[in-house]
């Protein structure tokens, strides 16, 4: 464990984090989650949530894998013996992520090609599910798409060809390349979209402030589960990270850089989104309401759409946007996987080469049956699931055990401070023992209650 590797620089740290945080995430999930939570007063309890979880929470991941320099079991086992299974836990959530994440990267790889020649016809609807998601079978459709299954075997080679090279020669420098592009290619799509006509509209609608959801305890909760999902924390990735940086590394101020970082990403993604939301209300004289979607239904039904009637250089628009949410995901990709390559790397001191193989071949065959029609259903549930309780409930056993069982936060705060700049004042504990824990566990309660009675 002495070899561990490590970051070659302290930004190939800072873009990897913030590549596992950017992802499929802010683009889709964001712009819809603050529109429905009340457009622009919905900035308030997230940037509470940013300032009292996200960034509390990155703080002591980065400080718990940094100190015990270890994937996320091992972390934990290095805190107490007993609570190693909360690391495995987490792996095994990002090990169900990364089979059905990849998936929806694979589709986005095809509709980027798709895009040229809107493949994807007049009804896009139709076409997701009746022609692409049918189509196992390559070469289908007059020879140009070759299905999901392609795409995903790309999506897996590239992902796992990157791990096997390693954190400083792999995961760093495609972090490198990746990252920088991704903005570029946003910024250009942010650009072109606010100029279109209509995009004022969609604007207004976004940023719209709705005070009167503010006092709602549903809002809140949006807005820390955004923060948790967006950030990828509770996830053992930012720990599986941070256990490769060197000895003396500036934890706090990486961990700012990160949650900002990530959430002007998603600000730019809500402008991007919602001016061509804006324009598509426009062209069909329908109220910008009617338009709104998230997930696969934004990406792959409603903005095919749009491309469909976009005016000049729609092929290029349309590669642009879908060659984004393959950037994004497969950089989030990278860092759900590497966290169970680290685990069995550190479990049963396996060469990585092994863990790559073992653990990511079988995520990889896994995910094809998530690539079929029939796993459509599937891929919804396991997301379902995945974001209400996972996320939640794996945040708060983490935080009870670090803050509450083990009592944790003195020694992470000590050795935070001992390399941070921004000093931890009791702010940073109050976040951790008191306003996570509550906000969790209401939650929870939330959760169960109108799931289970
Ligand atoms: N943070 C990523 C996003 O916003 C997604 C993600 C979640 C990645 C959990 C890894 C683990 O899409």
């Amino acid at each position: 464990m002495e070899s561990r590797s490590n970051w070659g620089t302290r930004a190939g740290f800072i873009l990897a984090a913030v590549g596992s945080a950017i992802g499929l995430g802010n683009i889709w999930r964001f712009p819809a989650v603050a529109y429905e939570n009340g457009g622009g007063a919905f900035f308030i309890p997230y940037l509470f949530a940013l300032l009292t979880a996200g960034i509390p929470i990155l703080i002591m991941e980065f400080s718990m894998g940094h100190k015990h320099r270890g994937s996320a079991p091992l972390t934990f086992k290095r805190m107490n013996k007993k609570s190693e299974f909360v690391g495995w836990w987490a792996v095994l959530v990002a090990f169900v992520i990364s089979t059905y994440y990849s998936v929806i990267v694979a589709w986005a790889m095809s509709y980027s090609v798709f895009s040229f020649n809107q493949n994807w016809g007049s009804d896009t609807e139709s076409f997701l599910f009746n022609d692409y998601l049918q189509m196992v079978d390559p070469g289908q459709v007059g020879g140009i798409v070759p299905g999901v299954l392609i795409p995903l075997i790309i999506v897996w080679v590239l992902v796992l060809g990157i791990l096997f090279k390693g954190v400083k020669k792999g995961i760093e420098i495609a972090n490198r390349i990746f990252i920088p592009a991704l903005v570029i290619i946003f910024l250009i799509i942010v650009i072109r979209a606010v100029t279109l006509p209509g995009a004022l509209d969609g604007l207004q609608a976004f940023f719209a402030p709705d005070f009167s959801t503010i006092l709602d305890a549903d809002v809140w909760v949006a807005a820390y589960g955004q923060i948790f999902f967006s950030l990828s924390i509770a996830f053992a990735i930012m720990i599986t990270y941070s256990s490769y940086l060197p000895k003396k590394s500036d934890l706090t101020n990486n961990a700012f850089i990160v949650g900002f970082g990530n959430s002007s990403f998603e600000l730019l993604a809500g402008i991007g989104v919602f001016s061509v939301l804006g324009f598509m209300s426009a062209q069909s004289g329908v109220g910008v309401s009617e338009v709104v979607e998230s997930g696969v239904g934004l990406a792959f039904v409603v903005f095919p759409a749009i491309i469909n009637e976009f005016p000049g250089l729609n092929g290029l628009f349309g590669f642009l946007f879908f060659a984004s949410l393959v950037l994004a995901g497969l950089t989030s990709l990278m860092s759900i996987t590497e966290t169970y390559v680290a685990g069995l790397v550190d479990k049963f001191n396996i060469s990585r080469t092994k863990a790559v193989l073992f653990g990511g071949g079988l995520a990889a065959i896994i995910s094809l049956i998530f690539s079929t029609q029939g796993g459509l259903n599937f891929l919804d549930a396991a997301d379902y699931f995945i974001n209400q309780f996972g996320v939640a409930l794996l945040g708060l056993v983490e935080v009870v055990l670090v803050a509450w069982i083990l009592r944790q936060v003195k020694d992470l705060k000590d050795h935070t401070n001992e390399i941070s700049d921004i000093r931890l004042g009791s702010w940073w504990a109050i976040c951790l023992t008191v306003i996570t824990p509550i906000v969790l566990g209401f939650q929870m309660y939330q959760l169960l209650t109108q799931n289970l009675l």
